[in-house]
């Protein structure tokens, strides 16, 4: 037996933050690297955010806070789920973690046992499956394919659901397609939910605020007020609010499940920064008029970037709802040769060749559970999108 614990090997590192590190390490050794692999928004964290954190160090909030966070933040996080989702929580309904991503992780190893079914519509954002797994859960995928907009349909959801289900992940507007379910599209979601009591819901909503062309955002408990018991709404700060380094993500839900995600939590990493909390307090307070500004320029170049993509020979990308990703379908490329006579045998020999024979470095559809795809990240200046579009033009034309 080795020394490694064997619950690891049911898992793998990020893909993503692998390509971003694999993009990092050929621009060191020289190449000229177009990253389209970042996860995070190219703008920094709003001045008045910073000042916050500045005026809380001196302050002297540079101690523990609670365990669930400070009241303050807790409180800023109820008056937000007030004001932007119609949803009632109090204090003790709110949990705070290190990112999105710990509340995601206390969640699943405060309430899964070995053999709970969790459904995770495909393509997923590539954390759930595996902290699934490292909770000894089993993930459920559901495919959501192109021709669906890769939303879940109600009837796909309907067919995924067991005795064992214990959660559904919602993830809207999505990493890694950009999708976002409307109002009815989220109900027909809701509807089955309903049929199906023993099933809880966990939205990720964490591109709530980056939506572009009037699209009304929606969560589950807001569309299905039925759900609000066994609905945990987990959000954070890291994406509209360009704050992914200061590691401030919240869940709200029912207390029993709140309690128990402390719990969790109280024996890893006790609480975020302090100094975070006060800067995620703030940014939830004050004014977002940047984020419309922001989404400005996330639009710009979402429609630079479908209209160059699908101009490449044997790509074809969907015009998404949100987020800061498109996920263009590569089926026309593959059985292709490259100049040098290798064959694209799927999504993965496609980002590769890309990233060798043009420095542009994309993911992989096949990471994030749908193939023959792959992610673009737009969270870049629009010069080095339309570099990056015209070298991937260049890989396609070049193709045999
Ligand atoms: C869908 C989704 N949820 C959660 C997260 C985690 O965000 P955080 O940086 O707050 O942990 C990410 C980050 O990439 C994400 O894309």
């Amino acid at each position: 037996m080795g020394f490694i614990a064997s619950r690891l090997s049911r898992i793998k590192p990020s893909p993503t933050i692998a390509v971003t590190a694999k993009a990092a390490e050929l621009r060191a050794a020289g190449r000229d690297v177009i990253g389209l692999g970042a996860g995070e928004p190219d703008f920094d964290t709003p001045e008045h955010i910073k000042e916050a954190a500045v005026e809380a160090m001196r302050a002297g909030k540079t101690k523990y806070t609670a365990v669930p966070g400070t009241i303050e933040l807790r409180e800023a996080i109820c008056a937000k789920l007030k004001r932007d989702n119609d949803l009632t929580y109090t204090p003790d309904q709110i949990t705070v973690g290190c990112g999105g991503k710990q509340t995601i992780y206390n969640a699943f190893m405060a309430t899964l046992d070995p053999g709970d079914e969790v459904i995770i519509p495909a393509p997923y954002w590539v954390s759930y499956p595996d902290i699934t797994l490292l909770a000894e859960g089993t993930p459920v995928f559901v495919d959501c394919p192109g021709s669906n907009k890769f939303k879940l349909q109600a009837e796909d959801l309907e067919k995924a659901i067991t005795p064992k289900t214990k959660w559904v992940v919602l993830n809207s507007p999505s990493n890694p397609t950009g999708a976002a379910y409307n109002r009815a599209e989220m109900k027909a979601l809701t509807d089955v939910l309903m049929r199906h009591p023993h099933v809880w819901v966990m939205t990720d909503d964490m591109y709530e605020f980056i939506v572009y062309d009037d699209f009304e955002f929606v969560t589950p408990a807001q569309v299905e007020p039925g759900l609000y018991d066994r609905t945990l709404t987990l959000n954070g700060v890291s994406k509209a609010y360009a704050m992914t380094g200061w590691r401030v993500g919240y869940a709200a839900g029912p207390v029993e499940v709140i309690k128990a995600m402390n719990k969790v939590q109280s024996q890893s990493t006790t609480n975020t920064s302090s100094v975070s909390q006060a800067a995620a307090a703030a940014a939830l307070n004050s004014s977002h008029d940047f984020i419309a500004e922001n989404n400005r320029a996330f639009k710009e170049r979402r429609d630079l970037v479908v209209a160059m993509l699908n101009d490449a020979e044997g790509l074809t990308c969907a015009t998404p709802e949100g987020a800061f990703y498109v996920f263009p379908s590569c089926a026309g490329v593959i059985g292709k040769k490259t100049p040098e006579g290798n064959v694209i045998e799927n999504d993965g020999d496609f980002v590769t060749y890309l990233l060798e024979t043009q420095g542009v470095a994309a993911v992989q559809g096949e990471a994030f559970g749908l193939s023959p795809y792959f992610r673009v990240s737009y969270a870049t200046s629009n010069a080095a999108l339309e570099e990056a579009c015209k070298r991937i033009q260049k890989a396609c034309a070049m193709l045999l």
